[in-house]
């Protein structure tokens, strides 16, 4: 499936009194890359659980291309492509880079990859075809020089790349970033979206990013979102959303 396209219809979702989403509609095109930005409280991360189906919205619907995924586990959307990053394993941090991919594997129906790892272990024959992928994805993300380093030896930023290189392993289609150039510097922080950009051009990845650098992922961004109060109170190109007089007054305190 290149090319998976989100849509969110009307989704609310409350907290005792709290509406921490309230009527939001979000259509995220095909192989685009898309900022989500607000200021803190503003439903960003309640929108990603939403969508990864870590909650469960109290009305509205989630639709992955034309499926409606609208409360399925979260095990079903990621299998479904859906992928949040922390749903991914942390890298095992005394195997290889390429043995790291290898394990996040998804065309292993019926076993997770920890299961995986621990029935078999690493002088397992990897079928040549896994290994051709794992390497390709590697290559996506420039790590490919490292792919027998262990992962113990990566620096923050490039265990970054590594967890991008695993969830497209794992299949993923659509992948839900929360501040993936946190805590790096910003050479690096470039590099990673600058990796994004290849892996949607590539790949036909679709990639919804919530990030607070927005000078740097605004260049690299099709498309962006802005929140506030459980509502999206702009959206289009991130330059014209960034100079919005009502989302400039959002981050001062609405
Ligand atoms: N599990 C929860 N229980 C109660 N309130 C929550 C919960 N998650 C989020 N909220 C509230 O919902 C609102 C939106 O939160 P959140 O989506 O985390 O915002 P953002 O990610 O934009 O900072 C906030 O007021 C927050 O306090
Ligand atoms: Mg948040």
């Amino acid at each position: 499936m290149r090319g998976a396209g989100i849509k969110v219809i009307g989704a609310v979702k409350t907290f005792g009194g709290l509406r921490a989403l309230d009527g939001v509609d979000v259509e995220i095109r095909p192989a685009t890359i898309s900022l989500l930005v607000g200021p803190n409280g503003s439903g960003k991360t309640t929108l990603i659980n939403v969508i990864s189906g870590v909650l469960k919205p109290d009305a509205g619907k989630i639709l992955l291309n034309d499926r409606d995924i609208t409360g399925l586990h979260p095990h079903e959307i990621y299998r479904a492509g859906v992928l949040r990053t922390w749903q991914i394993p942390q890298p095992f941090l005394r195997m290889s880079v390429l043995e790291n991919v290898l394990v996040a594997d998804g065309s292993h129906p019926g076993e997770g990859p920890i299961s995986f790892i621990l029935r078999r272990t690493r002088w397992i024959r990897y079928e040549e075809e896994s290994v051709r992928r794992a390497y390709e994805f590697l290559r996506q993300v420039r790590l490919d020089h490292l792919w027998d380093a262990e992962a113990s030896k990566l620096s923050g930023g490039q265990m970054k790349l590594l967890e991008i290189a695993r969830a497209l392993m794992s299949g993923a289609k659509v992948l839900l970033l929360d501040e993936p150039a946190a805590g790096v510097n910003p050479a690096l922080a470039e590099e990673i979206f600058a990796n994004l950009v290849r892996i949607k051009e590539g790949l036909g990845v679709t990639i919804l990013i919530v990030e607070h650098r927005l000078e740097i992922a605004m260049k690299y961004t099709d498309w962006c979102y802005a929140m506030f109060g459980g509502k999206v109170i702009a959206e289009g190109k991130p330059e014209a959303v960034l100079a919005d007089t009502r989302v400039i007054e959002s981050y001062l305190g609405g």
